[in-house]
């Protein structure tokens, strides 16, 4: 914005200053100029109560065709909630003709629901910004996901706050949300299609072939006398190692496949996986478990099983912990949280740097929950550690012991 400051001449200079009149005549007529020239937005005039500002027409012009080529919505609300100014676009958006729009309230477009989550935005907006996802109603009966960014504006003439609106349309962006959530379920479900192939190969295929092994070298271990000692040794090196093959090879058909979990409960399947892990990598697992009245349901229980899989494998991979804590919970809800002690990140770092080149555990974690109803929730500071936890809401049927 450009402003020019113009001198008032309410103090009439002495006739004998003719050289300084001019001067002044020079700089009126530059002001003119530059006014006429659209240089200039607002004139700064000295008066007998200091300076005053007077923004020109022309200046608002061209914010007004500025904000009306925006493909957003904009508007200036009264603290009523009145539609002082909206551009066209919001009223393609509302599908209302502009005259209906400005002068009616904010509030016709949206439910009772928005209404009461935008009250206190708005009474804050006097302070500082803030964004809000609401659902426009428009004048078909269509809704429209809207995001809506509130600032405030200049107190009017009133001496009352305005509010300054932009209105996004974010049906592109659900659209496209949608379809990434499609995607990731989709990688879930094949995932875990997956996994129970191959748990069923390693367990038909290389088990069987391993425990032949296993048979043939403990044959061959007995049928060699003492007197072929370092035969015999090789021998029994050999059936030692088949065993721990076969021990590995169970453990990673038993992860990819939870039988325990179809056995014997979530809390076993839980339990299990624990141990294996704090046995395996040396980190100390604190297990602490609420006795469940009865089973979940079978897709509560697998999630919570694979987002305590997936947790554990991440603390392994990344953590560098060296206390873990394992809590399940349950009320009308089941609540599984796990803690560790690690380097910790910043997930909202994580979620932005991904685009589509991060890993996908925690993302496949969140679907799991989102897909049972569930919310998941990560909390981590770096160099504090990190804490998982989902909620899982449960049928009556499945808290009625409670
Ligand atoms: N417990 C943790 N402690 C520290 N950093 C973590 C932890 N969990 C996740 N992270 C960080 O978050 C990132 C994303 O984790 P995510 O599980 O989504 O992917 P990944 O483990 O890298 O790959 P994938 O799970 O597909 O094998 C990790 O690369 C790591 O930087
Ligand atoms: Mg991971």
């Amino acid at each position: 914005m450009k402003i020019t400051r113009h001198k008032s001449s309410s103090h009439p200079a002495p006739s004998r200053e003719l050289a300084e009149l001019r001067v002044r005549l020079a700089e009126a007529d530059e002001t003119l100029r530059a006014i006429r020239s659209g240089e200039v937005d607002a004139v700064v005039v000295a008066g007998k109560q200091g300076p005053q500002v007077f923004t020109l027409q022309g200046a608002e012009h061209a914010y007004r065709v500025l904000i009306e080529s925006m493909n957003e919505g904009a508007l200036t609300l009264m603290a009523d909630k009145t539609i002082l100014y909206a551009n066209q676009c919001f009223a393609r958006m509302v599908k209302c003709p502009l005259e209906q729009v400005t002068g009616s309230s904010f509030h016709r477009f949206l439910s009772a629901a928005d209404r009461a989550t935008l009250r206190p935005l708005l009474k804050r907006a006097g302070k500082s910004g803030s964004k809000i996802q609401v659902l426009l109603n428009a004048g078909d009966g269509s809704k429209m996901p809207a995001q809506i960014s509130i600032r405030p504006l200049a107190k009017d003439g009133f001496n009352r706050a305005t509010i300054g609106m932009v209105v996004t349309d974010m049906t592109e962006a659900r659209r496209n949300e949608e379809m990434l959530r499609a995607l990731t379920h989709r990688v879930v479900q094949v995932q875990e299609a997956e996994r129970g192939r191959v748990a069923i190969e390693l367990h038909d295929g290389i088990t069987q072939l391993l425990c032949a092994i296993l048979f043939r070298s403990q044959a061959l271990v007995t049928s060699l006398a003492a007197r072929d000692g370092p035969a015999k040794g090789e021998a029994m090196k050999l059936r030692e190692l088949a065993g721990k093959t076969a021990e590995e090879v169970e453990r990673i058909s038993h992860n990819l496949r939870p039988s325990v979990l179809d056995q014997l409960g979530l809390v076993a399947a839980l339990r299990a996986t624990t141990t294996e892990f704090a046995d395996r990598t040396g980190v100390a697992v604190k297990l602490a478990c609420a006795k469940l009245n009865a089973r979940l349901p079978a897709d509560t229980e697998l999630t919570l099983y694979r987002i305590l899989q997936e947790a554990l494998r991440n603390v392994e991979k990344h953590a560098r912990a060296r206390h873990v804590t394992v809590s399940l919970r349950q009320r009308a809800f089941v609540q599984l949280a796990i803690n560790d002690d690690g380097i910790g990140f910043d997930p909202d770092h994580h979620a932005a740097r991904r685009k589509g080149k991060g890993g996908l555990g925690l993302l496949s974690m969140r679907e799991r929950a989102t897909y049972v109803g569930g919310a998941f929730k990560i909390k981590s500071v770096r160099g504090a550690g990190t804490e998982i936890e989902v909620l899982i809401p449960l049928p009556p049927s499945a808290t009625a012991a409670n």
